[in-house]
């Protein structure tokens, strides 16, 4: 890659790929992975096999090979399951003092700590997400839950002074596909740092580090029951939210599926946090340092190959710097690397699953057929395997479908605007309200558009921070309720005066 020399004239001012130089592969090995051909319904601390008989494959969805197979559960799986789950709490979670039920989640961290390389490796296998991500995100973020909450187990009295709080019993928690191990410590951790049991279902796509991780709480010695894990698809996880003995239900997903279940559990006693979809502003101003703001969008959109709740799927950029800032953030796309996501230079894995890349493909589509103009990176993508380049487009309008919906894959909306009032304005008409974006060398309009959008979550020049002490959640169609920080442990208490 070269920049185009244009002397006396800068007419062209744009990366040369042609003199094209690439990376050496830098593979990870799996060579110290063990995978079991088959995986059990993970109850009462032994693996069991499902009352079903039935089983299903889970792929790597970069070479479209069968990893492993997992069990489907039934209801009365679910049954089997939940039943543990409440024997554990009233026999033995509950009654335990809460200092010794923080060793166990502190265990459970290191643990998870020591087989990190593992971890990552086997959720980039099952997932598709590049082990860069998934070694320097996803598994110590997932440990850093478990340590955060471990801490928080034997001081929540302190924490809500003038109340006692109490445990609601079993939480059922349902998960998604794209941060499969981090999702699994956002919902177990705070659950039994308040002293809950758990019935935990993985998603179909991604279950194989859900398994890992019950061989972890084993190797932990955790006490059988505290925490079952259970495979299935969509009937499995309806199983879980209609059982009766549930006292909590956590879900992230589609807000569709949030729907169908804030509909069943209208009128129980059950309590519930749901976690769903979103289509953040990213919003640049033209005070912004642009090349940071650019990293800022890269992150933001292609992060996970966009299959984030929080993505900065809706770029907005002020008028008069938009003609530089979508040069640079071209230029920008095509230095991304699509393709083996074991390889660690990688920054685009595989798409999760056949399914999903039908579903942004449609997207494209539908954004072409309204009129949008469609950039995507010139890279070479795998033949095997389910991949989409890094796409964005422009000539989009508030009422384009790839506007407004959540696509879920790396595929950008690229909006200008002239006032903050206007960008305030676009930027809140959504049914989603997750999270957000802005970039601006001034703290004062920091202030003022972060207090005015819609948002649980807004970065200020930067994009995608996570951490376990900050809570996250939405408004509107994203769901209700906080995970993480002391906002993610209240969901799992009653406070009583
Ligand atoms: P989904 O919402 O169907 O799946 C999430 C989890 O819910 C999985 O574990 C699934 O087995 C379970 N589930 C499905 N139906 C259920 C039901 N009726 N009751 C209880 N649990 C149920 O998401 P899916 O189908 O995998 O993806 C569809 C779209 O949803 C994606 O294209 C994406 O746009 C969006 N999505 C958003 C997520 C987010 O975090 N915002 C996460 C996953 C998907
Ligand atoms: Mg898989």
């Amino acid at each position: 890659m070269a920049v185009s020399k244009n002397k006396g004239s800068n007419k062209k001012r744009s990366l040369d790929f042609s003199t094209d130089w690439g990376y050496a592969s830098a593979p990870e090995s799996k060579d110290h992975i063990q995978l079991k051909n088959r995986y059990d319904l993970f109850i009462n601390g032994k693996f069991v096999a499902p009352d079903s008989g039935k089983y299903f494959d889970t792929i790597n969805p970069a070479t479209e090979q069968k990893l492993s197979e997992v069990a489907d559960a039934n209801a009365n799986d679910v049954d089997k399951a939940v039943k543990a789950a409440r024997n554990a709490y009233e026999k033995v979670w509950s009654k335990m003092p809460a200092k010794e039920r923080s060793k166990y989640i502190y265990r459970i961290a290191r643990i998870m700590q020591e087989r990190a390389r593992e971890l990552a490796v086997i959720e980039t296998m099952d997932g598709g997400k590049a082990i860069r991500e998934s070694r320097d995100v996803d598994v110590p973020l997932a440990a850093a839950h478990f340590f955060y909450y471990a801490g928080w187990a034997d001081k929540i009295d302190y924490a809500t002074p003038g109340t006692k709080s109490k445990s609601l019993g079993v939480a059922g928690q349902i998960i998604p596909w794209n941060f499969p191990l981090l999702m699994a410590a956002w919902k177990i951790a705070p659950a039994l740092a308040a002293g809950n049991t758990v019935v935990l279902k993985p998603a179909e796509t991604t279950p194989l580090t859900a398994m890992k991780l019950a061989e972890i709480l084993q190797e932990a010695e955790l006490p059988d029951g505290v925490v079952n894990i259970i495979t299935g698809a969509g009937a499995t996880g309806a199983a879980i939210v209609n059982h009766p003995d549930i006292n909590k239900i956590a879900f992230t997903g589609s807000t569709e599926v949030g729907k169908i279940i804030q509909r069943a559990l209208a009128g129980t006693n059950k309590k519930y946090t749901l976690e769903l979809g979103g289509k953040a502003a990213n919003i640049i101003f033209e005070d912004a340092a642009i090349d940071q703001a650019v990293e800022g969008i890269i992150n933001g959109i292609f992060f996970n190959q966009g299959h984030v709740c929080c993505a900065g799927s809706r770029l907005f950029v002020q008028e008069n710097i938009s003609k530089t800032v979508i040069r640079k953030l071209k230029d920008r796309m095509q230095t991304l690397i699509v393709g083996d996501p074991l390889d660690k230079n990688t920054d685009i894995g595989a798409i999760n699953s056949k399914e999903q890349l039908s579903k942004i493909k449609q997207f494209i589509k539908i954004g072409i057929n309204e009129g949008g103009e469609c950039f995507q990176t010139e890279c070479s993508v795998p033949s095997k395997g389910f991949w989409c380049r890094p796409t964005l487009f422009t000539n989009v309008s508030q009422s384009s479908r790839i506007v407004q919906e959540e696509i879920f894959g790396p595929v950008l909306s690229i909006q200008t605007f002239r006032t903050v009032e206007e960008v305030i304005e676009k930027a809140n008409n959504i049914p989603y309200g997750l999270s957000g974006g802005v970039w601006t060398d001034k703290g004062s309009k920091i202030f003022k558009v972060t207090s005015q959008i819609n948002a649980g979550v807004i970065w200020a020049n930067t994009y995608n921070k996570f951490d376990p002490t900050s809570p996250f959640g939405g408004y509107k169609e994203s769901g209700m309720g906080r995970e993480g920080g002391l906002h993610g442990l209240m969901p799992y208490l009653h406070l009583e005066n």
